[in-house]
């Protein structure tokens, strides 16, 4: 065998050999490159005679060419083989079920204040907002309920310690208190609803220290108790989702409001469960009244100029009414289990309508 035959065999079982790109591209250096081992033979031609120099340079390019086309082939196969094993490593089992998404959810609060919130908005309220720390004056004198009035005792109120003045700050024990701010910073005509964290020191199944409610109020000349109770029974009919239900307005007392009326919808307790729309028995869900013109006095307004409605409602009541939640404690105890059963899909929710301002 001459030396070339060897060469070639040599680097055609190296080249068959090669197990990865790499190891083949370290022949093609060997045999091929500037400095490899047929380069060099090529360049050994100049001091060959005439006749063994035509036939060593057809030979040596010949050799050239197999084995260049043997890398050719080699690195085809090598590189099918390596996106095989890439292939098969990476590969995703489509029927393998997916792990459970756990979405969040929207408290039942929320969305009874966005319920709420809606309704309202769709009559062209907007929401006000006021602190939760609260002035004595916005709380109660300017509402009608001076120091010493017997109504304070029954706000079970949560004072905190006293200014320079000596006044002290309360945690705001209803929202009634934004009527107050909001008709001191507006002209009239106003429409607004007030939904927020009110707090009472109280504590049981039906009563917690920290809870919402949604006031109302609506200022203007000639509003009347006709106008207050239209909005009322549309909206305990639009939020329970009854047409027919039955609301009853009946007398009551509150310092800012005269005269004032609680609203009772009707239901039935037949069996212990509670069904709203029907039966003949009453539950109360929302203070309200006509705006004192005591108050509208305290806020700058003219009493004989314009009147006005207003009204209170406790969120969390409405929400264990409307979902079936037994227990009011329950509502802050952030259970996930709780949460996860009362709870609502943020994509559920109606979008609020484009009337609504911040
Ligand atoms: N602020 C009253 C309460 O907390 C509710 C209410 C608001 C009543 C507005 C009449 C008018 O009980």
């Amino acid at each position: 065998m001459s030396d070339l035959d060897a060469l070639k065999t040599e680097f055609l079982s190296a080249i068959a050999a090669a197990s990865s790109l790499a190891d083949l591209d370290a022949i093609r250096v060997d045999a091929l490159g500037k400095k490899g081992r047929i380069s060099g033979l090529l360049k050994q031609l100049g001091g060959m005679d005439p006749d063994a120099r035509k036939q060593m340079g057809q030979d040596l390019n010949i050799l050239k060419t197999e084995i260049a086309e043997a890398i050719t082939t080699r690195q085809i196969v090598l590189a099918d083989e390596a996106m095989a094993e890439k292939l098969a490593s990476e590969t995703v089992d489509v029927s393998m079920p997916s792990r459970p998404q756990r979405n969040g959810y929207l408290h039942p609060l929320s969305r009874t204040i966005e319920e709420i919130s809606a309704i309202f908005a769709d009559m062209g309220f907007t929401i006000a907002e006021g602190p939760d720390i609260e002035a004595d004056y916005y709380n109660f004198t300017a509402l009608n309920i001076p120091p010493e009035h017997p109504a304070r005792q029954e706000h079970d109120t949560f004072y905190l310690q006293p200014d320079e003045t000596g006044a002290r700050p309360v945690l705001r024990t209803h929202t009634s208190p934004v009527q107050v701010r909001t008709m001191e910073a507006n002209e009239p005509p106003i429409r607004i609803i007030v939904p927020g964290r009110t707090f009472r020191s109280d504590h049981d199944a039906t009563h917690s220290p920290m809870f919402h409610q949604c006031e109302g109020l609506v200022i203007g000349p000639n509003i009347h108790m006709g106008h207050l109770k239209a909005v009322l029974i549309d909206f305990c009919r639009i939020f329970f989702g009854v047409d027919d239900l039955p609301v009853r307005f009946r007398p009551s007392y509150f310092p800012f409001t005269e005269p004032s009326a609680e609203v009772d919808i009707g239901c039935s307790r037949e069996g212990g469960g509670l069904k709203i729309g029907a039966g003949d028995d009453w539950l109360e869900i929302l203070g309200s009244g006509m705006v004192n013109p005591k108050v509208l006095e305290n806020c700058g307004y003219d009493p004989e100029k314009v009147q006005g409605f207003a009204f209170g409602m406790g969120v969390e009541r409405l929400a264990m009414l409307k979902y079936g939640i037994p227990d009011l404690r329950t509502f802050y105890d952030s259970d996930m289990r709780w949460l996860r059963h009362y709870g609502f899909v943020p994509s559920d929710v109606p979008a609020l309508h484009t009337g609504l301002t911040g």
